[in-house]
């Protein structure tokens, strides 16, 4: 479970407080929701995906995982349990073009010292499940963008962290594959039992999540 509580992010400008992007936000993320953030644009979504994912510090407050604070962590503790604990799609899909695509879902199960019989089976199984399996061994660009999302999405599940965070991960495409894409991330929730967090700005993304977290300048409401 994940919590969040007191938390606040002022962005500096030279001494002086230049925006109030987090605004004593406290907030819990029970094990397996699947919930999405939403509000207009500059509300303050993706500051707290980034507080969330530990990519960005926040000014005060604490964040907890499982009963453990981690905003107050070094640097390379919080690299360790984003490894470890938490998976992240963008929403350019960050692919990396000189691999192909099964070893870009592989690529975090390596950093991790998966065998190769574990990674070819977690892979197939993704693969099976995202519906890219014919194109496992070519390059992303060879890829739509419904495909490439699916993939960055196989690359940050194939270690079953414990959560997913997403920022807006459908801002780059078409209502069909949105919704492909949510279909399958929900079914990876309910298989998996994965946390999924993400943004969206879109209704009708918005409305296939279980739970809806809205933020308005800075606050959840
Ligand atoms: N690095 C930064 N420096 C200064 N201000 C920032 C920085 N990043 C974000 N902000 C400001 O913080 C506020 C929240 O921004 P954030 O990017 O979290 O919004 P968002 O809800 O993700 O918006 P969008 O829907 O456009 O992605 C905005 O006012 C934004 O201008
Ligand atoms: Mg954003």
């Amino acid at each position: 479970m994940i919590e969040l509580k007191n938390v606040e992010k002022y962005f500096y400008k030279g001494e002086e407080r230049e925006v109030h992007a987090l605004n004593d936000v406290n907030l819990k993320i029970e094990d397996g929701e699947f919930s999405v953030l939403t509000g207009t644009s500059g509300c303050g979504k993706t500051t707290l995906l980034n507080a969330v994912g530990l990519l960005d510090n926040i000014t005060s407050g604490e964040i907890y995982l499982d009963g453990n604070e981690l905003a107050h962590l070094s640097d390379e503790e919080k690299t360790k349990i984003r490894l470890e604990k938490m998976g992240f799609v963008f929403q350019a899909y960050n692919l990396i073009p000189v691999l192909s695509v099964k070893e870009n879902i592989a690529f975090i199960m390596r950093l991790q010292g998966y065998d190769s019989k574990q990674i070819d089976k977690r892979v197939d199984e993704l693969a099976e499940l995202l519906e890219i399996k014919s194109k496992l061994d070519s390059l992303p660009s060879l890829l739509s963008g419904g495909q490439q999302q699916r993939v960055a999405v196989a690359r940050a599940v194939a270690t079953k962290p414990k959560i997913i965070l997403a920022d807006e991960p459908t801002a780059n495409l078409d209502h069909k594959n949105s919704e492909a894409l949510m279909k399958m991330m929900k079914e990876l929730n309910e298989k998996e039992k994965i946390t999924i967090l993400f943004a969206s700005h879109d209704d009708y993304v918005v409305e296939l999540a279980k739970k809806v977290i809205h933020l308005k300048d800075g606050k959840v409401l």
